[in-house]
């Protein structure tokens, strides 16, 4: 029997991926049914652009809006505000980073991280197409952010922690970038509690966002290690048997305990000033 190791796996994402970019770069859609998130979807209606209202597509160009391949709107459930910076993780075409930069607006900022080339590529010339001076797409992976601890207002994702190879990982990097008290909007595939991961994996493949999904309970626990609270994963709509596009949402502790950091004594007047 042959094993697929972590790094196969993501490169086969990462080469998926690049081709739905390339697809849409030369004026088709993004992909579905080929092994996209949208596989298997005859009528997909349960991933990309079907998931935007009317108003929100007429904010986009017409190629941000055909690379869209989410299985949800992050942007809705994050509650964004004017003046915020906000985490987009897997920013794909850049549709969600092009409605987020619009809801902080000129004095705050939108990150779209993805570790495509091919992706970027398309997404810088959306938000450019869009009008956009407040995004900025960083290449990298989701597991390893390269934005600095404490920064972020909040952290948004459309259907891409499910490809993550290292999901931990990923919660633990947007608790560190979360400010205290910052939140995370995030849509996904989950599966439920019922299925064991043979049985995810026999319901559609890696790529096609169903073998990765994780199930509520793992997600909950996840998020409750990292240090959140307030979590909650909701489930929105079926994809599969047991499998559903889902709404996770939480809030980093405010204080978070920090191991090894001295006890501070309050003041006492002697010692006051
Ligand atoms: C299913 S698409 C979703 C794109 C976008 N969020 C949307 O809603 O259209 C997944 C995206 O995540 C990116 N991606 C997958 N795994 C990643 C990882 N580990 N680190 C960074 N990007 C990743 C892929 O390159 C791809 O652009």
């Amino acid at each position: 029997m042959t094993t697929t190791s972590a790094e196969e796996l993501r490169e086969e994402v990462r080469r998926r991926y690049a081709e739905s970019a390339r697809a849409v770069s030369e004026g088709s859609s993004a992909g579905c049914g080929s092994g996209s998130c949208c596989e298997g979807e005859t009528d997909a209606v349960n991933f990309g652009e079907t998931l935007y209202d009317a108003e929100q597509r007429g904010e986009l160009p017409e190629a941000a809006t055909r690379a869209s391949l989410g299985c949800g709107n992050p942007v809705l459930v994050a509650d964004l505000n004017e003046g915020e910076t906000v985490l987009d993780l897997g920013s794909g075409g850049g549709i969600d980073v092009i409605l987020s930069a619009k809801r902080v607006g000129e004095t705050g900022i939108a990150y779209g991280l993805d570790m495509t080339d091919e992706m970027l590529a398309l997404a810088r010339r959306n938000a450019q197409d869009a009008g956009i001076r407040n995004a900025i797409f960083l290449k990298g992976v989701i597991e390893e952010i390269p934005l600095p601890a404490d920064s972020i207002d909040a952290v948004i994702s459309n259907c891409v922690v499910n490809l993550s190879t290292d999901k931990p990982a990923v919660l633990t990097e947007i608790a560190r970038v979360l400010r205290p008290g910052g939140r995370i909007g995030i849509s996904d595939v989950v599966a439920e509690d019922r299925l064991s991961p043979e049985e995810r994996a026999g319901r559609g493949s890696y790529v096609g966002c169903i073998a990765g999904a994780l199930s509520k309970g793992e997600f909950e626990a996840g998020l409750d290690a990292a240090g959140f609270e307030q979590v909650s994963v909701e489930f929105t709509h079926e994809v599969a048997d047991g499998i559903h596009g889902a709404i996770v949402k939480a809030v980093k502790t405010s204080q978070p305990e920090r191991e090894g950091l001295p006890v501070i004594q309050p003041a006492t007047s002697a010692g006051c000033c």
